[in-house]
């Protein structure tokens, strides 16, 4: 009688446990991960196929992980919440900081755990025009693809920029204490290269 309260007990979690994993598989829109370009063959309209390729992109480029690198103003940005930068310092001429707190009298080479301080060797502000701050996944699309806007570069720039540049992997290696960004870097850059062979379209918003 116990043994037998046991096994149904044990079936009925196999049981639960089984229709979340199909519900986990099945939904591929959790927050933390990146749906495959792949996933989106069944979206028959090729423009709708694009933008929402771009669209699951989105999850990484508004992540706080970039954004608080890309902000609007002239203040980088910190933690998952995205609060203004303590102590207060500004972007500078040239993204590194004013004459007197340059980036790199904190952030070194390579992440500082022990200080909570990310580093890399080029650890620097984007420069205004590359704000995502407060922008729709739509805005930043357009912004993205603006040459004007962009550092010159042409949308099949990008598959390498996102999907290959140490600075922007930084976002998945982000230390102590810091959600990484969406996915991996990888399938980040697959996504971009699917959006740019697919013709590149925006979503509306
Ligand atoms: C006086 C030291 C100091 C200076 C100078 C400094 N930072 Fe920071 N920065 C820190 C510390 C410490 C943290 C980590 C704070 C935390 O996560 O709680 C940090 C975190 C950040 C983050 C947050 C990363 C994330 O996603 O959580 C960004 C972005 C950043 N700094 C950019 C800059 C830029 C750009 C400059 C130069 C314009 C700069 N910092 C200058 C100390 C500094
Ligand atoms: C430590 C700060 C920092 C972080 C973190 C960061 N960026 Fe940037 N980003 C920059 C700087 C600086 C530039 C300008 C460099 C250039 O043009 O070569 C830039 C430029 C870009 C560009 C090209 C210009 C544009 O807006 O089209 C893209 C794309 C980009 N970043 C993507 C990302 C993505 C995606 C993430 C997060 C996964 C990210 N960045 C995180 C600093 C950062």
């Amino acid at each position: 009688m116990e043994s037998g309260m046991r096994v149904r007990t044990l079936v009925a979690a196999v049981a639960l446990t089984t229709s979340m994993l199909t519900g986990y598989a099945a939904s591929q829109t959790s927050a933390n991960k990146l749906a495959s370009p792949e996933s989106f063959g069944a979206i028959g309209d090729a423009d709708a196929r694009s933008a929402a390729i771009f669209t699951e992109l989105g999850k990484v480029l508004t992540h706080p992980r970039c954004v608080n690198c890309h902000p609007a103003g002239d203040r980088p940005h910190q933690a998952n919440e995205g609060r203004l930068h303590q102590p207060p310092v500004e972007r500078g001429a040239d993204g590194r900081g004013l004459p007197a707190m340059r980036c790199s009298v904190c952030h070194q080479n390579a992440n500082f755990d022990p200080g909570r301080v990310p580093g890399h060797p080029e650890w620097h502000l984007a420069p205004r025009e590359m704000a995502w701050e407060g922008k729709t996944i739509g805005e930043i699309c357009v912004q993205i693809k603006d040459p004007a806007r962009n550092g010159g570069r042409r949308p099949e720039d990008l598959i390498h920029h996102i999907g290959e540049d140490t600075l922007v992997g930084w976002a998945w290696a982000p230390g102590y204490g810091r959600a990484p960004a969406p996915g991996t870097q990888k399938e980040a850059g697959a996504l971009v290269e699917a959006w740019v062979k697919s013709g590149a379209i925006c979503p509306v918003n």
